[in-house]
């Protein structure tokens, strides 16, 4: 890994916000004289030379695209991108090559990827429009294509920036010295890889109790409860105050860890004008309101620390989870956020401090944590985020794109869950629940579903079934984030991650590597059966321990195809 400084850097960057940062200097062989820096009125800019043949994955959470080559990705943090634009819930400025490296841009800021996606005038390219016409259209892309070998990055206000180039002989590797650049991957307790029941926004204490309770008796493998927005006085913006649903809170945190539950609580960090920390926390907040409430500098330690004080009476009554909602932004979503012109004390503006928000966030939920290891959810990170053990998740819900987060938000030092929600039919709630089982975080957030959703399609065997198998999953998955926090390997990974070498993986965004051997093939909803590609190697049927030979073929199953190399 090597760092190098154009310009003059902003302050404020992700590596500075970084408690874990191993930065060791190692030689590469990338032509760093070939890229360009320049500043310009709208920041500064970086151009890079993109080969004819590479192929280019990251930028974050991306679950509308995968192989990034030929794209332009603004790196905007949003709920609910609507296309391939860069928008995410958790967009990060790093990317990585099949030609064997992997680019850190240490910028808060917006940045402009163009990634093979903008033409540079240059003598070449004069000489190529003189070119002959193209008479067949393979023949026309294909000059378009070879048009495009560079990638430009603008930086907006910035006025210099820190790069950091790392190589390795597979993606998977460069990913893995990402994460272990940031501090090394996050570790999971082994409750919290059991499946997590989040109930309806609206129901009281008693409600919440006779579902946890009907599970236990019915043999359903739920392990952490989680309380959506009505548990609190007010939450649009928070009071983290139980309200009159949970009149002795204590007592029902207390009945939950009798029965063997976790406790997740949602939130958000916008803090109401009635909640006990308001006043405390207006001069480290910025200087716009989100739903009335404050926005919480948590750059600022004394804001971590107020925020921390209050989530820590949650904590002592047994709460060992959070949800961590909205803390992305909203360009899609009826523009609720803070402005990117916000400003705030500790110098971010609102630009910077949607890109470090949710993992601040992160930070000071961590604080009041202590010693209680978790693996909670937020819904925003951003730059060296893997030693956060938070699961980031969505409000949309296409099943594809769900199973294509699972393919890419391990090449940024990120964890996803499809969550499941409800289903038009049984057939589709299996489906989702299928590929659920086989993610880092078994999540049903059943927040605006009257009655258990699986109840209400009549398949409780199937999901009994599916959930006692992902409790068989668990000492893999366990022994998988030992290996992330030691080595930075994501425990789930898209294929190229692994088989760099293998074209056929370039564009698999819907097959993933789970754990250390498991390529899982989720069958999305709607459809009988799907085709599978399994690279060179030995495998076998996961289920039946039968030999399946390697390459593509197709597949129709009403489970979920799972392959184990050996
Ligand atoms: C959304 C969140 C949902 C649910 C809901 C409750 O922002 O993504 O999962 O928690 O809020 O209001």
């Amino acid at each position: 890994m090597k760092k190098l400084t154009f310009g003059t850097p902003e302050a404020l960057t992700p590596t500075k916000f970084c408690a874990g940062l191993a930065y060791t200097e190692t030689e590469i062989s990338y032509p760093t004289e070939e890229i360009e820096f320049y500043e310009n009125a709208r920041g500064c800019v970086l151009r890079l030379p993109l080969g004819e043949s590479e192929h280019l994955y990251g930028l974050g959470l991306q679950l509308k695209a995968f192989d990034l080559r030929g794209e332009k990705i603004v790196l905007r943090p949003n709920a609910d991108p609507i296309a391939i634009t860069g928008d995410s819930h958790a967009p990060v400025p790093f990317f990585v090559s099949t030609a064997g490296y992997g680019i850190y841009v240490d910028t808060a800021r917006h940045a402009e990827f163009y990634l093979g996606s903008s033409n540079l005038r240059t003598a070449e390219s004069a000489a190529d429009e003189q070119q002959t016409l193209s008479t067949s259209t393979a023949e026309l892309y294909a000059h378009r294509k070879a048009e495009r070998s560079n990638i430009s990055i603008q930086i907006p206000a910035a006025k210099g920036v820190d790069l950091y180039i790392i190589e390795g002989e597979t993606i998977g590797e460069i990913v893995a010295q990402y994460n272990m650049f940031s501090g090394g991957g996050c570790d999971a307790p082994d409750w919290a890889l059991s499946a997590i029941y989040r109930c309806n926004t609206g129901w009281d204490a008693g409600q919440v109790l006779k579902t946890a309770e009907h599970f236990k008796r019915e043999g359903f493998a739920v392990g952490t409860i989680g309380l959506e927005p009505g548990w609190q006085t007010r939450s649009y913006s928070c009071s983290y105050v139980w309200g009159e649903r949970f009149p002795d809170p204590a007592a029902f945190a207390a009945q939950l860890r009798d029965m063997g539950y976790h406790i997740n609580v949602w939130q958000h960090a916008f803090v109401h004008p009635e909640s006990p920390i308001h006043d405390e926390l207006k001069p480290y907040s910025g200087n716009y309101t989100v739903w009335k409430g404050l926005v919480p500098d948590f750059a600022m330690p004394e804001a971590r620390a107020i925020f921390a004080k209050q989530q820590k009476t949650l904590v002592d009554i047994g709460v060992d989870g959070f949800k961590l909602d909205e803390c992305d932004s909203s360009d899609y979503t009826g523009g609720w956020s803070f402005p990117c012109l916000a400003e705030f004390p500790s110098g971010l503006d609102g630009e910077q401090y949607h890109s470090m928000f949710g993992q601040l966030y992160a930070r000071s939920i961590l604080e009041a944590l202590g010693e209680n290891p978790t693996l909670s959810e937020v819904r925003n990170m951003g730059a060296l985020a893997a030693p956060y053990p938070f699961v980031l998740y969505s409000d949309l819900y296409a099943h594809k794109d769900f199973i294509r987060g699972c393919c890419t938000a391990g090449f940024s030092g990120l964890l996803w869950t499809p969550e499941v929600r409800d289903a038009r039919t049984k057939e589709e709630f299996i489906r989702r629940l299928q590929s659920n089982v086989f993610s880092v975080q078994c999540l049903v957030n059943a927040w605006y579903c009257d009655d258990i959703p699986w109840r209400e399609h009549g398949c409780e065997a199937e999901v009994k079934a599916l959930l006692a198998l992902r409790e068989t999953l668990v000492p893999m998955l366990s022994a998988a984030f030992a290996k992330y926090k030691a080595t930075g390997v994501p425990p789930v990974r898209a294929l190229v991650c692994d088989y760099t070498a293998d074209p056929e993986t370039y564009a698999i965004d819907d097959e993933y590597l789970f754990c250390d051997d498991l390529l899982v093939a989720p069958i999305a909803a709607g459809e009988r059966g799907r085709d599978v590609y399994l690279p060179e190697g030995n495998w076998r049927d996961w289920f039946t321990k039968e030999p399946v030979a390697n390459g593509k073929f197709h597949v129709e199953t009403e489970g979920i195809p799972v392959y184990e190399r050996y």
